[in-house]
């Protein structure tokens, strides 16, 4: 529970404070895994390389419009709570569980590989915040199902990319950005 010094001094109605501030900090998190997804995404756009670059280039901007009006979505949530949303570039990095994405340039199908695990991580994360704020706070629980709507479409539009027409992932068994880049690149080389 939050200390007494770190509780809003008002939240929404019916809302306890300590419950305002717990749902303030489950929110906080997932904003600063869509801020980090939403600049991921444009790394992306800009580094792809080879064929297809023009499909996947074209096919990411839409994703991070979408991932921005859900950044701005959870911050006015989390000022809605009363508490304060931190969105600055050094918040994000001393906020965030995770390492930064592996990829530079490289070609269309090793992004596309190393994608699929960030969307994996992003949305099993999401689905748990989800599942926390359920019986805690139906408003934010709404929002956060919303977001999984897109989320979930985009993370399908990446895998088709990696799926063979037998429905196998490329990248299936790998558990790492890096380790998914590779299957990706291997299999459209039609390595076994
Ligand atoms: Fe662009």
């Amino acid at each position: 529970m939050a200390a007494q010094k770190d509780l809003p001094k008002y939240t929404v109605p019916s809302l306890t404070p300590e419950e305002g501030a717990k749902v303030a900090a489950i929110l906080q998190e997932r904003l600063h895994a869509l801020n980090d997804l939403q600049l991921t995404l444009k790394h992306i756009h800009w580094n792809v390389v080879g064929p297809h670059f023009i499909a996947v280039h074209e096919m990411i901007d839409p994703q991070v419009d979408a991932v921005r009006e859900m950044v701005d979505a959870i911050a006015e949530r989390i000022a809605t709570l009363g508490v304060s949303p931190k969105g600055t570039p050094g918040a994000i990095v001393s906020g965030r569980s995770w390492d930064d994405y592996d990829l530079g340039r490289a070609s269309t199908i090793a992004h596309l590989g190393a994608l699929d695990e960030v969307y994996v991580g992003v949305i099993t994360a999401h689905r748990e915040a989800a599942t926390a704020t359920e019986s805690l706070d139906t408003v934010t629980n709404d929002l956060l199902i919303g977001h999984l709507h897109d989320l979930e479409l985009f993370h399908w539009f990446v895998r088709a990319h990696l799926e063979s027409s037998g429905g196998s992932l490329s990248t299936g068994g790998a558990s790492t950005e890096t380790g998914a880049a590779a299957a990706a690149e291997k299999s459209a080389q039609g390595k076994p």
